[in-house]
């Protein structure tokens, strides 16, 4: 047997893009055992063939990668996910969820199927894969739940109703399996908290305001999130966070509610919604855009170079006076 099989493999829920397909590659370069799941299966389909040849490129030539398409809304193909994934590698050391979905606009304006189904994929969605990762565990006797929620799982924004709503739910459940694990041998139940990260999920969301969305700065790499979620899967912890400005938003969320509110419009206006209109549609919330799936969004590091004109402007004022300062006073 070998090494790679008998540690298991990694059931990544989400695989097919963003952070999903990033934390697969990470794991291929690894020599991971892996199952990628999604419901796009011909995009899944790709991000095996690329996980085989990065593995290839580590030194690992026949990585073992199944593609099983499953819907987290669908209870019963998630269990058959974690059937498929005993069958085809021996056991299942981890499963890693990253599935989302959003639709962006005010709460009145979103009709209630669209609320109803961001709930019922982010939220049920991710209550399901815990289900039938934790029945597989406790026959096995250990294995690692990591489920991706969102710094929107601890504070709140508006014309994300949806999503917020879900991710406080995810976040809820999260916790309180993390209790419950203690009494598991060998169970582990992490979560992982990004801020804005550059994936496809803003281009990808429903809208219903005339907005899409996009990520408001700072804006971390996908890559960046993978490697958190491959350092508690190799030490187990029950939360990591991805993202500079994370602690500054939850605490002013928590401490200054009266400031936070005042200043979360404005802020979403500026860095959070689309500039351009965006004609009504309900995006991938019910079917996979295979054509929208990628490991990054569009947004790279575009905003650092409003950052950088505005340090470079500060510091050349800063300069600026203490030359005027140091030069010796000219006429009397
Ligand atoms: N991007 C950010 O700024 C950000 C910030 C904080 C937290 N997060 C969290 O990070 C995680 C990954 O998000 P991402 O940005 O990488 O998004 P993404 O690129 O849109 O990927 C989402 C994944 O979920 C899958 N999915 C959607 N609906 C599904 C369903 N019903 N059943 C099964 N799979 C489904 C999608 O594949 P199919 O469409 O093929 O099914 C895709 O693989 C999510 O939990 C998200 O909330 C993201």
């Amino acid at each position: 047997m070998r090494a790679a099989d008998r540690e298991g493999a990694v059931v990544v829920v989400g695989a097919s893009s963003g952070i999903g397909r990033a934390t697969a590659h990470r794991l291929a370069a690894r020599g991971r055992s892996l199952v990628l799941a999604s419901r796009s299966g011909t995009t899944l389909e790709v991000v095996a063939a690329e996980c085989r040849s990065i593995a290839d490129r580590h030194g690992v030539p026949d990585l073992r990668v199944s593609v099983v398409p499953a819907d987290v809304t669908d209870r019963a193909s998630i269990d058959e996910l974690l059937a498929r994934a005993r069958a085809d590698h021996g056991s299942v050391a981890a499963v890693v969820t990253t599935v989302a979905v959003v639709a962006y606009g005010r709460f009145d304006v979103v009709p209630a199927e669209a609320f109803d189904r961001v709930v019922a994929v982010n939220f049920l969605g991710t209550a399901n894969v815990a289900r039938s990762a934790l029945a597989t565990f406790a026959e096995q006797r250990g294995g690692h739940v990591v489920i991706v929620g969102s710094l929107l799982g601890r504070i709140a924004t508006p014309w994300m109703s949806t999503y917020v709503s879900s991710k406080w739910a995810v976040h809820g459940l999260a916790r309180t399996l993390q209790i419950e694990a203690r009494g598991m041998r060998g169970v582990h139940v992490s979560v992982i908290s990004p801020g804005a990260v550059d994936t496809p999920v803003y281009s990808q969301a429903g809208a219903y305001g005339g907005h899409t969305g996009r990520p408001p700065p700072p804006v971390s790499r996908p890559e960046a999130v993978a490697r958190a979620i491959v350092r508690v899967l190799d030490r187990p912890r029950r939360t990591a966070s991805v993202g500079i400005a994370n602690p500054v938003a939850a605490a002013g969320f928590r401490l200054l509610p009266g400031v936070y509110d005042r200043i979360v419009r404005p802020a979403m206006y500026a860095g959070g919604l689309s500039r351009g209109h965006v004609s009504p549609r309900p995006g991938n919330l019910w079917n996979p855009t295979p054509s929208g799936e990628a490991v990054h969004g569009t947004w790279g590091r575009h905003w650092l170079r409003p950052v950088g004109v505005a340090t470079a402007g500060v510091a050349a004022l800063v300069v600026g006076r203490r030359l005027r300062r140091a030069a010796p006073p000219t006429g009397l």
